[in-house]
C-alpha cells in the first residue's frame, strides 16, 4: 500500500522533472539519433575554419571586431533513419556550456560541407537557405521559432547534410563543448522515428 503510494505520488513527479517546458518534439524510446558527423567553427570576419576546436561556438557581439563566429556542422543519414520522420534537435547542458544575449540561434544550409581547417577563404561558410530559429535555454529543448517546427521526411541513406548555427541580434553568445549531459551525450543532433 504504501509502495503504491509511493509509485503514485513519485510517478507524475518524475514526469514533470523530465518533461522538457516548451519542446515540441520529445524523443520517444523509439528514437533514433544521428549525431554529427563534422562541426566546426567559423570566423565571419577572417573566413577561417578551425577543426581544432573542442566544441560548438556561435557568438555576435558590436565590439568583437567583426569577429563573431558561426558552426559549422554536418549529419550523414544513415540505413535506419531510411523513410522516417526527422527532427533536428538543440540542447544545452553540461558544465562547459554559456548562454548569453539573445541566446538564439538561426539555422541555415550550407551549401556544401565545410571541409576541415583553412585560415581564410575559400572556402567558407556557403550559408545557403534559413531553415529555423532556435530559442536556446539551458538543460532545455530548443525550440523552434519558425520553419522547422514539424519533423520532415529524413533524407536518404548515405546524404550528407550541412547546417550553419548563427548568433542572432545585437549580442549573442551559445557555446558548447565535448562533454556534456545533453539527452544523447552531444548537444545537436538529428532524431528519427
Ligand atoms: C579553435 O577553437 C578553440 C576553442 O574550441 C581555440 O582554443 C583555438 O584557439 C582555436 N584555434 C584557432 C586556430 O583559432
Ligand atoms: C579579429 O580577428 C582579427 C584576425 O584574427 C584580429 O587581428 C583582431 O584582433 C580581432 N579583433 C578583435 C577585436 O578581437
Amino acid at each position: 500500500m504504501l509502495l503504491t503510494t509511493l509509485l503514485l505520488s513519485t510517478g507524475p513527479l518524475l514526469a514533470r522533472a523530465f518533461t522538457p517546458r516548451g519542446a515540441t518534439h520529445l524523443p520517444r524510446q523509439d528514437t533514433g539519433v544521428i549525431e554529427p558527423t563534422t562541426l566546426y567553427t567559423f570566423n565571419v570576419g577572417t573566413g577561417a575554419i578551425n577543426c581544432t576546436n573542442t566544441g560548438g561556438l556561435v557568438s555576435k557581439s558590436p565590439t568583437n571586431g567583426g569577429n563573431d563566429t558561426t558552426t559549422l556542422i554536418t549529419f550523414t543519414y544513415p540505413p535506419e533513419s531510411a523513410g522516417k520522420s526527422c527532427t533536428l534537435q538543440f540542447f544545452l547542458a553540461g558544465p562547459d556550456v554559456t548562454l548569453d544575449g539573445t541566446g538564439q540561434i538561426d539555422v541555415f544550409s550550407s551549401l556544401a560541407p565545410a571541409p576541415g581547417c583553412t585560415d581564410t577563404w575559400p572556402p567558407g561558410n556557403g550559408r545557403n537557405i534559413q531553415l529555423g530559429r532556435w530559442n536556446v535555454e539551458t538543460s532545455e529543448y530548443a525550440t523552434w521559432d519558425c520553419y522547422l517546427t514539424e519533423p520532415t521526411t529524413c533524407a536518404a541513406p548515405g546524404t550528407v547534410e550541412a547546417y550553419e548555427y548563427v548568433g542572432v541580434g545585437d549580442y549573442d553568445l551559445v557555446q558548447w563543448g565535448d562533454a556534456s549531459s545533453a539527452p544523447f551525450g552531444v548537444e545537436t543532433w538529428i532524431s528519427y522515428s
